[in-house]
């Protein structure tokens, strides 16, 4: 019997569990009500309310326009749906970079408006203080490094991170803090296999992945990249499942003509 079959509700212990039985585990971004549904339905282990909604559900460019009022209310709709999984919330950029009071009452405003049960943000050494405050309040952490799109401007590029040297034993340090900090898990964003492996099998908390390569104990994808519902997003790491964006066309196509053919609606479809 796997560790997740067994509860009702996966909580920050059966994610640890998970990682102790080698049970690999599935997180997918989800921002609303009849998505989450659907993902929670079909045994999904964490939703995340990923500050990628900015990208996929606001048309921004990039992660950092979306405020935390604006992840309250996606947030807010997922976790009516999430009647089994984990449901981890991203802080948006701007809401706990400043010092840790700041982030400690983001945290709370996440916890208390929208019934989620953990919340996750970007950084290493440099959000270290802010982790710690958030933990000692009692709110799990989900910690994310490699590459962090809240600091895209900073980058320059979305490329592969810590291949050279100096940013990979970076990361192996962050990962350590992060863990005596007291994050749950950490997620590893676009950085070498080899690496993640590295860093995986040091840590004794779990590691979720995203374009991170095999070794990592979990795995995460944007829900609207692995149903392609978003068709201009062909990074290597990504597997698409379905493509939504071609079926949907084609059904709202099929509709328009039924409409103007007036085909639609027939005898039995109306009162
Ligand atoms: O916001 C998001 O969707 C994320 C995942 C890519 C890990 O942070």
């Amino acid at each position: 019997m796997s560790v997740n079959k067994e509860v009702k509700r996966v909580t920050t212990n059966t994610i640890q569990k998970m990682k102790e039985a080698g049970e690999k585990i599935a997180m997918l971004t989800a921002y609303d009500f009849s998505f989450a549904r659907i993902i929670d339905s079909a045994g999904i282990d964490i939703i995340l309310v990923g500050d990628s909604a900015s990208n996929v559900m606001a048309g921004h460019e990039t992660t950092l326009p979306i405020t935390l009022d604006q992840m309250i209310y996606h947030a807010s709709s997922v976790i009516k749906a999430a009647h089994r999984c984990l449901v981890v919330v991203d802080l948006p950029f701007g809401s706990y970079q400043s010092n840790s009071e700041i982030a400690l009452a983001s945290a709370i405003r996440i916890m208390k408006e929208t019934g989620a049960h953990a919340v996750k943000l970007e950084g290493g050494e440099e959000v270290l203080e802010s982790i710690k405050k958030i933990v000692s309040a009692g709110i799990p952490v989900m910690g994310h490094l490699g590459l962090t799109p809240q600091s895209i401007y900073k980058f320059g590029t979305y490329a592969v991170r810590a291949k050279e040297e100096a940013e990979a034993e970076k990361l192996k340090k962050d990962v350590q803090l992060l863990q005596e900090a007291g994050c749950f898990a950490i997620v590893l964003e676009k950085i070498p296999a080899i690496l993640a492996k590295e860093v995986t099998e040091s840590l004794h908390i779990p590691t979720i992945g995203i374009g991170a390569g095999k070794y990592c104990d979990g795995q995460v994808l944007v829900m609207h990249d692995m149903l392609g519902i978003n068709t201009e997003f062909h990074p290597k790491f990504l597997r698409q499942y379905l493509n939504i964006f071609e079926q949907a066309t084609e059904a709202v196509g099929h509709y328009i003509k039924d409409v103007k053919s007036n085909d639609f609606p027939n005898e039995s479809e109306q009162y």
